[in-house]
């Protein structure tokens, strides 16, 4: 969603913040600005609507010149009020042109507050919820007594009026040493370097200067100076950030020699498995990050939800069956977005468990609220440290998948698999449903996993010569059944989201009673087979319903455990993955999904980090 980055120190501050929104460029956006202090009163803005390169190619247009000065802000939009044009793009400005505002989130009462403003004869030039903040700001600063002269008091001032989520960062030409940032329910992060100070989004923004990093907590402010910075709350009391060292480096947050990061990424993936599962099984025991829910209250749970979205979601699919196999509990997996809005059965021995990447994505968060109203226990399984989402939860197991920048999810969602097999495993621990040696073995089965990803990226070669050759095709499905099917969504999903192709997936047993109409001659079908060791039954099963497509027409393209020569007839592209254990197979089963999609995107031309109308974390539900 929206980027935003800040500034104060000693070096060039249109180079810093241009940077810092180009290391944001994953999050998703469409249009772009900036605004330079150059310390003598002026303050020089300039935006436009599209990628970077537009608000770049205004910059040097008008004169690199005239963005002079040692501190400033940048933003890069996700429309959500008003469409992506230029006049809507941030920063906004006061009628004077004295204060500048970015912003991320939505200022759920700004009607009324724009009626206000209206009402005292100003004039707003955008469509945006963002330009009501810059005017309140600038009528505390220069008129209300209380805060006339004094910026991060005005910013405060207006913060206690504001409803909705936001992040704000703002500048006043008289005070061209200083930014004043805030922040409710949406992510802001301070960097602190030496004679210098950042606030961003996110820590990708700065990182390139600083590690050392401070976290803020929920309606907190912040003002930054060369020196240093100072947080208090809303109310004017000073208050503590959350001091934290980054640890990943800049080369993280590049390309490493890739195409595209969503290679790199997916090559990422052992890593991001071990380093996901590091350090969580400690004195025969497996053990969650923040564990705020007491033993006894695990023990008394008697029901699951896994609420998601998107990718996130398709890893609650497929956790369920591991948590109902090892816990002997009901598991429900719910789109966050549908979740409150049909009234679920809650209470304090319900244990809802919120996946999300991000850890800001509104629709889980929301989901979230909702549980904990009613008094259920939430566990959050988040890559984002601090974030949102973990922050509102009783628990929270971190995934450590390091930033992911493309837009599509490959080593998070990786990681969310093996983060919910472990909170199924810390559940299984507490209510005695499996012995501790049989965590333990569980556990080493999952520690095996980074290695046999590794193998199954032994097949991107082969996935993208067949993905340049399926580039053409009209749609594409994908059939799996038991944990193969959240698979076969999840591929579906990564060739909608990248390729703009019809991608379906489908449980193979429902073929029969709708989906075999689609099949018609070399219409591609991927299938993802589950292994001939596990259940005999499933894999029989599978094997007749791709001769039922192959006997009308389709392109099989059968993804198979190694050595299972049963499908060898019925595939027409066989690619192979290593054989493990049916609970653990979607984690090797995904790898070559996500390999073709990208290769399927490519190969059509499109940008494959940067998917068309998609934002990496969704702020807004
Ligand atoms: C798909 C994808 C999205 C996310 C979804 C949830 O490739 O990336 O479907 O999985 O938007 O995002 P998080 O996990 O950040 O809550």
């Amino acid at each position: 969603m929206c980027g935003i980055v800040g500034y104060v120190g000693h070096r060039d501050a249109l180079d810093v913040v241009l940077g810092g929104l180009r290391r944001m460029e994953y999050r998703g956006y469409d249009s772009a600005g900036v605004a330079v202090l150059d310390g003598e009163g002026g303050l020089t803005v300039e935006r436009k609507a599209g990628r970077l390169a537009n608000l770049e190619a205004a910059v040097d247009a008008t004169g690199r010149s005239r963005f002079e000065g040692t501190s400033g802000m940048g933003h890069t939009r996700w429309a959500t009020h008003g469409p992506p044009v230029d006049r809507n793009s941030h920063p906004h400005r006061d009628a004077a042109g004295r204060v500048a505002v970015v912003h991320n989130g939505i200022i759920e009462n700004f009607a009324a507050l724009r009626v206000e403003l209206e009402a005292d004869g100003i004039e707003l030039e955008s469509d945006t919820d963002t330009e009501t903040a810059a005017h309140l700001i600038a009528r505390a600063y220069e008129k209300d007594p209380d805060t006339a002269g004094d910026l991060p008091a005005s910013v405060r001032a207006v913060c206690r009026k504001l409803d909705g989520a936001f992040t704000l960062v703002v500048t006043h030409a008289d005070h061209p040493g200083q930014i004043v940032a805030a922040r409710r329910s949406s992510p802001l992060v301070v960097g602190v370097g030496d004679g210098e100070t950042f606030v961003a989004s996110d820590v990708a923004a700065f990182i390139e200067h600083t590690r050392e990093a401070v976290e803020l907590g929920q309606d907190q402010l912040v003002t930054i100076t060369r020196e240093g910075y100072e947080v208090s709350d809303f109310h004017g009391e000073l208050a503590q950030g959350k001091p934290f060292t980054v640890d990943w480096d800049l080369s993280a947050a590049e390309k490493g020699g890739h195409e595209y990061f969503m290679l790199k990424e997916i090559e990422e993936q052992p890593e991001a498995l071990a380093n996901s599962l590091r350090g969580h099984f400690s004195g025969g025991r497996v053990v969650l990050d923040e564990q705020r829910i007491a033993d006894q209250d695990l023990r008394d749970i008697d029901k699951v939800f896994v609420i998601a979205c998107g990718s996130a979601y398709h890893s609650g699919l497929v956790a369920k069956y591991a948590i109902e196999h090892w816990c002997r509990l009901p598991v429900e997996v719910e789109l966050a977005s549908e979740f409150r809005y049909r009234d679920p059965v809650l209470d304090r021995d319900t244990l809802v468990v919120a996946v999300s990447q991000s850890g800001e994505t509104m629709d889980t968060l929301e989901a979230v609220r909702h549980a904990r109203e009613q008094k259920a226990r939430v566990l959050a399984v988040c890559n984002t440290n601090g974030a949102q989402i973990p922050r509102e939860s009783d628990a929270v197991l971190y995934t450590h998948a390091g930033p992911e920048i493309g837009v599509a999810s490959t080593k998070a969602f990786l990681a969310q698999i093996a983060a919910n097999y472990l909170v199924g495993l810390a559940l299984a621990q507490a209510r005695g449903t499996k012995f501790p040696d049989e965590v333990g073995r569980e556990f080493a089965e999952l520690e095996a996993m980074p290695k046999a990803v590794e193998q199954a990226l032994e097949s991107v070669d082969q996935v993208r010569e067949l993905g340049a050759r399926l580039a053409e095709s009209k749609a594409v499905l994908f059939l799996g059944r038991h944990v193969g099917y959240p698979v076969a969504l999840e591929g579906a999903l990564k060739l909608k989201e990248l390729a703009y192709m019809h991608a379906e997936g489908f449980a193979a047993g429902e073929l029969k009673h709708g989906p075999i109409a689609l099949i018609e001659q070399d219409l591609p079908v991927v299938v993802v087979m589950p292994s001939p060791r596990g259940r005999a039954v499933l894999h029989a099963k599978l094997v007749s319903n791709i001769s039922e497509i192959q006997a009308r027409g389709a392109r099989t393209v059968v993804i198979a455990e190694e050595g299972d020569e049963t499908v060898r007839p019925f595939a027409d592209e066989l690619i192979e993955v290593p054989a493990v254990s049916t609970l653990l197979q979607p984690l090797v089963s995904t790898v070559p999904l996500q390999v073709l999609a990208a290769e399927i995107a490519r190969t059509r031309g499109f940008d494959v980090d940067k998917p068309r109308n998609l934002a990496k974390s969704v702020t807004v539900e």
